[in-house]
C-alpha cells in the first residue's frame, strides 16, 4: 500500500518508523512517503497560509501550494492500479473514522492524507480534487486538534495495521475492541496472584468453551456500561424482536 502524506510538519510522521508500522516499511508492506508543502510555496518565506476572505479570525491554507503538492502526488501514481488514489483530509468536519472505515480504506492501494493547519484549507482544493477524483474528509472525534498530523497518524496505523502481513499474528486481529462490534474482554498473565489481586480462575481452569463464555460475556457487560449505544436491541436485554417493518 502506497501513502502519501502532505505536512507543513514532516517531523511528526518520524513516528511511523517505530514498531510495527518501521517494520512494515522496512519490509516494503507500505511504502510511505512524506511531502513538506513549503516545498511548493514559492515565495521568499514559503507562505502557504492567508487572512480569509470576507474576514474573520485566524489564516487559511492557500490553494496554490496544496494544488502543485497533490499534482504532484497524482501524476506520480501508478498508472496500471485499479482504482485511482484516494484523497483524505483529516477534518473535524468530516465523517467520523470507524474500524469499519479502517477496513475499508485498508483494501485501497494508495491513499493521500493532507493535512491541513490554522483555520483550514481554501475550499476550492477540496472542489477541485473531488471534481477530478476521489476525496473525503475525515474526523477521528468529535474534539479539535490544531491540525490533521495527528488524526492522520492514528488514521494510518489503524489502518495499515490491517494490511495482510503488517501485523504477524493475524489472530491478535480478530479478537480486538471494535472488530465484534463489542469492547475487548479484560486480558490477565502471569503471575497468578499480584498485591492479592487474582487472575479470574476460570482462565487458569483449561476450559476453553469456559473461556470464552467469559470473555463474551465481559464484553457485553463492559460495552453495556461504557458505550451502550454499540449493543445490538437483543444484547441491550430488549427482547422484542426488531421487525423489517418498524
Ligand atoms: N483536525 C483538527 N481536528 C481534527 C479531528 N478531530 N479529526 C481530524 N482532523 C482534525
Amino acid at each position: 500500500m502506497r501513502l502519501d502524506v502532505v505536512t507543513i510538519f514532516p517531523g511528526y510522521f518520524d513516528a511511523l518508523e517505530l514498531s510495527l508500522l518501521g517494520k512494515a516499511k522496512q519490509r516494503g508492506l507500505i511504502d510511505v512517503r512524506v511531502h513538506d508543502l513549503r516545498d511548493h510555496a514559492h515565495d521568499k518565506h514559503r507562505t502557504v497560509d492567508d487572512t480569509p476572505a470576507g474576514g474573520g479570525a485566524g489564516m487559511v491554507m492557500k490553494p496554490e501550494p496544496w494544488g502543485e503538492a497533490l499534482d504532484g502526488i497524482l501524476a506520480d501514481a501508478d498508472p496500471a492500479a485499479d482504482t485511482e488514489p484516494l484523497i483524505i483530509f483529516p477534518s473535524p468536519a468530516g465523517e467520523v473514522f470507524t474500524q469499519r472505515m479502517a477496513r475499508e480504506l485498508a483494501e485501497e492501494s494508495h491513499l493521500v492524507f493532507g493535512c491541513g493547519r490554522y483555520e483550514g484549507i481554501d475550499q476550492r482544493v477540496f472542489d477541485e480534487y473531488a471534481a477530478r477524483g476521489r476525496v473525503r474528509l475525515v474526523s477521528i472525534g468529535d474534539y479539535i486538534l490544531n491540525g490533521g498530523e495527528v488524526a492522520t497518524i492514528a488514521m494510518v496505523e489503524a489502518i495499515a495495521r490491517l494490511v495482510p502481513g503488517v501485523v504477524g499474528n493475524p489472530e491478535s486481529l480478530v479478537e480486538e475492541s471494535h472488530e465484534d462490534g463489542l469492547l475487548e474482554y479484560p486480558s490477565y498473565t502471569k503471575p497468578a496472584s499480584w498485591r492479592s489481586r487474582e487472575v479470574p480462575p476460570v482462565l487458569l481452569s483449561g476450559n476453553h468453551a469456559a473461556i470464552a463464555a467469559w470473555r463474551q460475556e465481559q464484553s457485553v457487560e463492559r460495552t453495556r456500561r461504557v458505550r451502550p449505544e454499540l449493543l445490538t436491541r437483543e444484547q441491550r436485554g430488549e427482547t422484542r424482536p426488531r421487525h423489517a417493518a418498524e
